[in-house]
């Protein structure tokens, strides 16, 4: 559906849990965070429902994140059913991939039809130095079974000054040697997040075009994103740059976020939105649900408020999942 601002909405990214078997430093503390209760957790039937009514009003495509989505237990099962709904074309997974080789073909038979890994570093000691576990034989492993198995692959990297600047060029690497992409995701100011400082797109490009010669800039669309794509002679994949705080693509953002304890984010970073909880719980029906819902869409703010300090601001990037 159209919101006021005549955004065609039709994404929607579900937390579908706050926890994670990962720390990394611009996302939680070492001792993590407190967990969201069980039973404020939102069951997979309730996230059904969502998906359900949200499908009868324009959502076609769902992303899967966390924290992170693998250490929620039947998460094939969930992708399965999504899968089934009408109208939904397109699930979508966001994770570590620590967990993800072993459960690879499940969640492909389920109806997978894309994953996205997150990973800021190929070396060992920095990888466990961001991430605080030492994972990255699982992770480096997920993604070659992704590749192997078909499935379209994207990788996350927040660049992070004086973590991982001068690793840049080798995971964009990555993309002249396989068809995937990788995106460059600018650090939100976000808990964690605030600690770090990330690097500037230009500065990024001008290493990536001092290793691999100038950039082509890549016009056609590349997911359901907002990244901006280039690549480089020789390329197999595309390397994108997703800029929300210096570049923002709120002019064109298709997208709602419903967080693990079932509330309604409209906007990444704007405090508006809905709890749906009570609604779910409390017995509204699927009408009622479905006027909640477009009415939300209806309002979803026209931008978001990264630089007015303080607006939406407490959030934790766990419990939206990016
Ligand atoms: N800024 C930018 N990206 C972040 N992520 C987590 N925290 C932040 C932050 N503060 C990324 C993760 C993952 C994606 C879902 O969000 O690295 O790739
Ligand atoms: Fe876990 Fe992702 Fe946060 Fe890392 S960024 S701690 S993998 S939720």
């Amino acid at each position: 559906m159209l919101d006021n601002f005549g955004r065609e909405i039709d994404y929607l990214r579900i937390s579908v849990t706050d926890r994670c078997n990962l720390r990394c430093i611009y996302c939680m503390p070492k001792d993590g965070v407190e967990w969201i209760p069980h039973e404020n957790v939102l069951t997979f039937e309730e996230i059904l429902r969502i998906c359900r009514v949200f499908a009868s009003l324009g959502i076609r495509k769902i992303k899967l994140t966390g924290g992170e989505p693998l250490v929620r237990h039947g998460i094939a099962g969930l992708i399965r059913d999504i899968k089934a709904i009408p109208g939904i074309k397109q699930i979508t997974l966001t994770t570590n991939g620590v967990l993800f080789a072993p459960m690879a073909e499940e969640l492909v038979a389920a109806g997978l039809d894309a994953v996205t890994f997150s990973i800021d570093s190929l070396k060992r000691d920095r990888y466990a130095d961001i991430t605080r576990f030492d994972h990255i034989d699982e992770t480096e492993a997920a993604i070659r079974k992704a590749m192997e198995l078909g499935l379209p692959v994207k990788l996350n990297c927040v660049p992070l000054r004086g973590v991982n600047e001068d690793e840049l060029p080798d995971l964009a690497a990555l993309a002249r040697d396989h068809d995937l992409q990788v995106r460059m995701i600018e650090l939100m100011p976000i808990g964690c997040g605030k600690q770090f400082s990330g690097i500037p797109f230009s500065e990024i490009l001008t290493s990536l075009e001092e290793r691999f010669g100038p950039s082509i800039p890549c016009s056609e669309a590349l997911g359901n994103g907002p990244a901006s794509y280039v690549s480089f002679e020789g390329f197999k994949g595309h390397i994108g740059f997703i800029t929300a705080l210096t570049h923002p693509f709120c002019a064109s953002c298709n997208r709602v976020r419903l967080t693990s304890s079932g509330f309604l984010k409209l906007c990444l970073n704007h405090p508006d939105g809905v709890e749906l909880l009570p609604l779910l719980r409390g017995g509204a029906d699927d009408e009622e649900l479905k006027k909640v819902l477009s009415d939300a869409i209806l309002r979803k703010p026209l931008r978001h408020h990264f630089e007015d300090r303080g607006v939406g601001d407490p959030d934790k990037m766990n419990s939206i999942g990016g």
